[in-house]
């Protein structure tokens, strides 16, 4: 694998690096101002970053092994490169000089399981910078400017989950995150308890349009009810005076938040499964972003003993699912689940656990 000093003949001037997510409990309630629980996993993203010796940018990924080169006025790349100059570009339009860079991009986050390889690399890259040119960001004025550059340079007009919990979550506890105020708790594990992340194996296929479109959707039942958000809403059974498919979108979001919030009551690990056992039943039934494979998975992680309880992660529509298991099982139980699944002819890969 090349390094920085091999693709740019020099030393970098600063290393930064972020870290990939999963997220434990409240899924698609971040764009509507509701409450979610991720945590960090171990993979992470790292940046090497030094001056250009000319005016233009020069980005690398070694994971793709693929140069990207952008001079002052040129449009925004596409691939890996538009994030990192998204990132650049968040910056500028905040008041902010960035000379030309040269950028090196090693990832260990899979690109496409739901686990925010993409706010990885923001957060990383918008952290990079910070310390390069001494810019006076805290970490959730980064994960911001990472969303930012998501929504501008991607075209996701996705929440602030994925960038907060990469900016502000670790390893070792969960990040309970109210979306709308911003306000957050580190949380322990619940007691006994680890967790299993295993992909799927199935690409996400339709993840933004399907992604866009949910959001659409809860857009309109806030409207049918007259309030900001569905986080103003916390009764379920409101959403029968709506319309399908949009009664069962705003039921997912509602019933969704209320689990979340069960979490601050310091509940077993026992009680936490259940709740992840009901996200994923919603998320299947009501929000439709399940596909058969996650479907699969799942059920065979709910039945294998040692589970609390587990969930598809993510947007959906393919990528990985999450477990709650007994403290100290987890390798044993990956194992076993991924065997299991993999004879159903899928190709699963254990990333925590
Ligand atoms: C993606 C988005 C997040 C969040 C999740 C679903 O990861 O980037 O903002 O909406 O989907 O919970």
């Amino acid at each position: 694998m090349m390094d920085y000093i091999q693709i740019f003949n020099a030393a970098p001037d600063v290393e930064a690096s972020a870290p990939g997510r999963v997220n434990l409990l409240g899924e698609h309630t971040d764009y509507n101002d509701g409450f979610v629980l991720p945590t960090a996993i171990p993979q992470h993203t790292t940046v090497a970053i030094g001056r250009s010796p000319n005016d233009r940018h020069h980005f690398y990924s070694a994971n793709l092994e693929e140069q990207v080169d952008i001079g002052p006025s040129e449009s925004t790349p596409t691939g890996f490169a538009r994030y990192v100059d998204g990132c650049i570009r968040v910056l500028e339009q905040s008041g902010h000089k960035i000379p030309p860079l040269n950028i090196f991009v090693n990832s260990s986050v899979p690109i496409g399981s739901g686990l925010s390889s993409s706010a990885a690399l923001e957060v990383a890259t918008l952290r990079g910078l910070r310390s390069l040119l001494n810019l006076n960001l805290d970490d959730v004025k980064i994960a911001q400017l990472g969303q930012q550059a998501e929504i501008q340079y991607a075209g996701v007009s996705c929440g602030i989950l994925d960038q907060m919990a990469s900016s502000l979550a670790d390893t070792e506890h969960m990040l309970f995150l109210d979306t709308r105020t911003l306000d957050r708790k580190i949380l322990p594990f619940p007691e006994g308890a680890e967790i299993v992340v295993i992909d799927s194996g199935v690409a996400r296929s339709l993840a933004s349009s399907g992604y866009n479109q949910r959001r659409a959707e809860c857009e309109e039942a806030a409207r049918q009810f007259g309030v900001k958000a569905l986080r103003d809403v916390s009764n379920p059974q409101v959403t029968d005076s709506l319309p399908d498919p949009i009664r069962k979108r705003a039921r997912h979001v509602i019933t969704e938040n209320n689990r979340v919030l069960k979490v601050l009551d310091g509940i077993s690990a026992e009680t936490f499964g259940e709740l992840m056992n009901a996200s994923h039943a919603s998320l299947r039934d009501d929000y439709e972003v399940s596909v058969p494979a996650l479907d699969q998975l799942v059920d065979i992680l709910q039945n294998t003993p040692g589970v609390f309880g587990a969930r598809l992660t993510g947007a959906g529509f393919g990528g990985a699912c999450v477990a709650l298991v007994r403290l100290g099982e987890g390798k044993t139980i990956a194992q076993k689940g991924l065997t299991q699944y993999n004879q159903l002819g899928h190709k699963g890969l254990i990333l925590v656990g």
